[in-house]
């Protein structure tokens, strides 16, 4: 017998017999109907119109794709069941109704099963792929799961919203992939029976509010960082200007310059600065998991010898723990997920002119409103503005009459600050995760840089002030310098 009159009287016939049962036949609509949803979902995609919402998303590429497999599924799961009770009762035929190839209706059916199935692997492989890509894009990780909230919020206002999550927290290869999905699989659990959490806190999975840093398995600077930044570029100095603002009526403005000694690889092949200081020859073990507390800090010297520095409470004895090569992320901790304080939000917001430094009090009365506690972002949209309106009705009615439109421009602003940094439902606050790259609002360069730090010939890490900075100006009114060099 040829193979394919072979193929025809041993597989296609019991199969066409067998198939011919309810759950087969479910199987088969239930494939067809999502096969074709998806299909005709991609024929748009091809003509543009991306579509961003991430339940989109979820059906197309996530739950459209699992109805289909499953339907594929069920085909041979009823096949196998006939198969079986047919055999209980003894009545599986001899000879399977005969497939008679004159019969033009029989042999288009053939034609069909053999073209159907062709589409389904065609259909699987491409809704795997599209699975797959989906799975990696920032708008799965960001912002179907409302855990990863804070972090998207803070992300899409990022120098790095456009790089993918994946690019920083997945590295390439199938193993980090597979780790990935792992520890997914294992916060997508701890979601689902976040509802029922409470009822049995340390039986039932729960996620930890918020989510801890340091991300312990975050690929290294080396890989993320520096795929696009060169580590050895030479930045040189670098001027910052900070706008501040008084509690008083008038909001009186100061403003602090700072010129940084960022540094780097200079045209000489010589580190200098901030970047040269630190990159490739600086280790340490932190005490604590959140790396706040640095008792131990061990400096390689050009010529191969090191120098360690240890803090006092120490007390000679060796800190357990990890012992980490100093990277981008241990200054640049916050790079994709900046959160400020309300100090620095207001400022920065009434330095722009979002909120009116011409409305008296706003300083005061915003900070007020902003670090006051709410039960969610959505009763402190509600109540800020609704309170600084009060404000200004109640105690300064001649300037709510002039100038309405500025305080509720003000109150609009306030709820924005505060939504890209407060996240109730997921315990994150001003100062829950504190940015390492200064030391004024958090100790950040100061968990070594503190004069504590001292080695064995009685040097400490320096603090002095110059070695990172000169401070140009710190809180003037109208400061001489920015005069001189024409940005006043
Ligand atoms: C440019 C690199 C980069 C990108 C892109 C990025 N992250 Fe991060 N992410 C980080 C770093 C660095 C940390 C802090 C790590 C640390 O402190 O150890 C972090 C921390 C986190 C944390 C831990 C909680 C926290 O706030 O510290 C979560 C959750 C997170 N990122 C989610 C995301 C999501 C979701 C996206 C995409 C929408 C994303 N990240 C994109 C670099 C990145
Ligand atoms: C895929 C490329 C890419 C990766 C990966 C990347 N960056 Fe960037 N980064 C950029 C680009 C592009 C800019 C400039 C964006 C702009 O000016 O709007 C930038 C800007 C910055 C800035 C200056 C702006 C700011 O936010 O203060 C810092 C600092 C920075 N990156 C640090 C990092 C660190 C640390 C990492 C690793 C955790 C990292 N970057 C990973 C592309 C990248
Ligand atoms: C010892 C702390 C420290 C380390 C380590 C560090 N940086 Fe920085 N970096 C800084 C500081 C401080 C600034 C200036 C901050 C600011 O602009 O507010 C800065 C600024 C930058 C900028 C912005 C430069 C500009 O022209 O505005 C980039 C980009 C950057 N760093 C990338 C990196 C990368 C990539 C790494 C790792 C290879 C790294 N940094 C490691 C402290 C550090
Ligand atoms: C993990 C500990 C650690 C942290 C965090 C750290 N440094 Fe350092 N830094 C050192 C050590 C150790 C040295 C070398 C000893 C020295 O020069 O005093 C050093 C040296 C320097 C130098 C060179 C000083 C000189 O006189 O040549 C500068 C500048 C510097 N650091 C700036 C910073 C800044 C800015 C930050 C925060 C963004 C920071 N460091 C965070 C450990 C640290
Ligand atoms: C180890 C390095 C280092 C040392 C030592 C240091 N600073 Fe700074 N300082 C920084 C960095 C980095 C920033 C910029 C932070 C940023 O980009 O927002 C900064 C910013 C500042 C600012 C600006 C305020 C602000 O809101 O950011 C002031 C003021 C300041 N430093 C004062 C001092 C004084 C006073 C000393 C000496 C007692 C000192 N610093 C020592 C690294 C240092």
């Amino acid at each position: 017998m040829p193979f394919f009159e072979r193929f025809r009287e041993n597989w296609v016939r019991p199969a066409l017999f067998f198939g011919n049962n309810p759950t087969s036949l479910a199987g088969g609509a239930i494939t067809s109907a999502s096969g074709i949803t998806m299909i005709s979902y991609w024929l748009i995609g091809l003509f543009g119109r991306p579509n961003d919402n991430p339940y989109l998303g979820i059906i197309f590429f996530l739950i459209l794709p699992a109805l289909f497999i499953f339907g594929l599924a069920l085909i041979p799961i009823g096949v196998f069941l006939r198969y079986k009770a047919l055999r209980k009762t003894g009545k599986i035929p001899l000879a399977f109704p005969k497939i008679d190839l004159n019969d033009r209706i029989f042999r288009h059916g053939l034609d069909i099963v053999l073209v159907a199935t062709i589409v389904n692997l065609l259909v699987v492989a491409t809704a795997s792929y599209h699975g797959a890509a989906y799975m990696d894009s920032p708008q799965f990780c960001g912002q179907s799961c409302h855990v990863m909230h804070p972090e998207y919020t803070a992300y899409k206002i990022s120098a790095h919203s456009h790089v993918a999550c994946v690019e920083c927290h997945i590295g390439s290869g199938a193993r980090s992939y597979f780790e990935a999905k792992v520890n997914g699989t294992k916060q997508l659990i701890e979601v689902t029976s976040h509802p029922m959490a409470h009822i049995a806190p340390h039986i039932i999975p729960d996620y930890p509010t918020p989510i801890p840093s340091p991300v312990m398995n975050l690929r290294p600077a080396r890989e993320i960082c520096e795929a696009c930044h060169t580590p050895a570029k030479f930045v040189g100095e670098k001027l910052i200007i900070k706008s501040g603002f008084a509690d008083d009526a008038a909001n009186t403005e100061t403003q602090t310059v700072v010129l940084l000694h960022l540094g780097g690889l200079d045209g000489l092949s010589h580190l200098t600065g901030i970047h040269g200081a630190h990159l490739g020859h600086i280790e340490y073990i932190a005490a604590d998991s959140t790396r706040a507390t640095i008792p131990w800090v061990q400096r390689t010297n050009p010529d191969g010898s090191t120098s360690t520095y240890v803090a006092s409470a120490l007390k000679g004895v060796m800190p357990r723990g990890e012992r980490r090569m100093m990277d981008c992320i241990d200054c640049h901790n916050r790079a994709a997920h900046t959160f400020v304080t309300a100090e620095e939000a207001i400022n920065q917001a009434m330095a722009d002119g979002a909120i009116s430094p011409s409305l008296p009090w706003v300083h005061k009365e915003g900070l007020t409103l902003l670090k006051a506690n709410y039960t969610s972002q959505a009763e402190a949209a509600q109540k800020i503005p609704a309170d600084l309106e009060a404000f200004y009705r109640s105690s300064n009615q001649a300037v709510w009459a002039a100038k309405a439109t500025l305080v509720q421009a003000a109150g609009a602003e306030l709820v924005t600050l505060y939504s890209q940094n407060v996240f109730p439902d997921m315990k994150v606050t001003w100062g829950t995760h504190p940015n390492h790259i200064g030391h004024t609002s958090d100790p950040g360069c100061f968990r070594c840089h503190d004069g504590d730090h001292v080695a064995k010939d009685g040097t400490s890490i320096t603090q002095d002030c110059a070695a990172c900075h000169n401070l140009l100006a710190v809180e003037e009114a109208k400061p001489k310098v920015l005069a001189d060099i024409g940005i006043q």
